[in-house]
């Protein structure tokens, strides 16, 4: 079980991460624009592209970041100090009401209402700035000399929102808090800002994905499919039992973490992504519990504990897929995250779609076959009230 758990976090991490890669390696720009080198950032669906030039010292970037038409986005570098945005020299682009797309080039002094004064950049830009703003993302052009000629900078990148054509104070959601990097031009190698917080917050995510996403809806395939082999038999059961008890065991443990980031979290709660945790925590215990109250196979109250059994299960997964995209959102991590979960999602519907077609015939089938038993001697075992 421990190698399939760690094969499954293995395959999510790997698909997020070659969604992602490919995000930033496969991106295109205007101009016939190339670069050598691109990261794609850990927050906020950002990328940075670049090509640098050792001679002198400087680096053509281009940063992207998606926002609506009405936000702005930035990217900058910090000379002076990591995981900060104060000190920061940012290129922040936005646009007017008729979608005129222009550059601010600011020093920031402070982290409340920084006077965002134009030009007051603390380092060399021999090119540039230039933005654009095409398919729902932001894209700005400079050529920077790096500060101190040095390869390894701090960069810090950011999105938010206008407010009568003004920029305003951006979300301050975790992402955003956490959209700092050191980054090595010449390398490309990057290392976020250390962030205890933002790790535990997505061991909370990949802990809930995989038990709540996947084990608890594979033990739910297994339970409604593979009983109606008669060779599954009992196998269905245990392997049903093993699937749910360490979905669940997992998922305790992610919602645990989740409640304990809720309330270091003080100021900002998520509201409906908490409640929804605990429902879903609630349901699930439920579950387990109503094991113990399970009537026998023979009687006649079995019946309505299986509808009970059924729509409580079914309840848990589709409020667990909703509350996992509530977890996306608010973590916003890198967008390859969102799309392997999809895929995850979308398999699993697919395999539950084809073992329905399949098992139907061979269901009917049987009750067919029960039925005529049961006429025959008086005495029937439905499949279909089956454990
Ligand atoms: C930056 O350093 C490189 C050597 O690493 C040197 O060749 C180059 O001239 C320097 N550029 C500037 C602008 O000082
Ligand atoms: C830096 O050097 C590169 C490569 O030699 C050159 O293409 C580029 O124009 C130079 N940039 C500046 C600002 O001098
Ligand atoms: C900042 O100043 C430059 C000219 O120095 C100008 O092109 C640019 O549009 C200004 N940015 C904003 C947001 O006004």
């Amino acid at each position: 079980m421990a190698r399939l758990l760690l094969l499954l976090g293995a395959a999510m991490v790997l698909l997020a991460s070659a969604a992602t890669a490919q995000d930033c390696l496969s991106a295109t720009f205007s101009g016939g624009r190339t670069f050598g080198k691109c990261n794609s950032m850990p927050t906020l669906s950002a990328s940075l592209h670049w090509t640098y030039h050792p001679e002198n010292g400087t680096a053509d970037v281009a940063f992207r970041a998606p926002s609506d038409t009405s936000g702005w986005v930035g990217w900058g570098i910090n000379p002076t100090s990591g995981n900060s945005m104060v000190g920061s020299s940012v290129f922040i682009a936005s646009q007017d009401s008729s979608g005129v797309v222009s550059v601010l080039m600011t020093y920031l002094e402070t982290t409340s209402q920084p006077a965002l004064t134009n030009n007051t950049f603390k380092f060399n830009v021999p090119i540039g700035p230039a933005a654009e703003y095409s398919d729902g993302a932001y894209t700005i052009y400079a050529t920077v000399e790096l500060p101190g000629n040095s390869t390894q900078q701090y960069t810090v990148w950011q999105a938010g929102p206008t407010s009568n054509g003004a920029i305003a104070q951006h979300p301050l959601s975790p992402s955003n808090r956490a959209s700092t990097q050191s980054l090595d031009f010449l390398s490309g190698s990057s290392t976020a800002a250390s962030n205890s917080k933002l790790h535990r917050r997505n061991i909370h995510g990949l802990l809930n994905a995989i038990a709540w996403g996947i084990l608890i809806p594979i033990g739910a395939i297994i339970a409604r499919y593979l009983r109606v082999f008669e060779s599954a038999d009992p196998a269905w059961f245990y392997l049903h039992i093993v699937c749910q008890c360490s979905g669940y065991i997992l998922g305790v443990a992610g919602w645990g973490l989740g409640l304990k980031l809720g309330s270091e979290s003080a100021g900002i709660t998520y509201k409906p992504h908490r409640n929804l945790g605990i429902a879903i925590f609630s349901l699930a215990t439920l579950q387990v519990f109503a094991l113990l109250l399970r009537p026998d196979k023979k009687n006649k109250y079995r019946l309505y504990w299986n509808i009970y059994h059924h729509s409580v299960g079914y309840s848990v997964i589709v409020l667990s897929a909703i509350n996992i995209f509530k977890g996306l959102d608010i973590l916003q991590p890198a967008s390859g995250y969102k799309t392997a979960y999809i895929v995850i999602l979308a398999t699993l519907g697919g395999i539950a779609l084809c073992l329905e077609a399949i098992t139907w015939p061979i269901a009917i089938r049987k009750r067919r076959r029960n039925a005529a038993d049961k006429a025959a001697v008086g005495n029937g075992n439905g499949w279909q009230q089956g454990a």
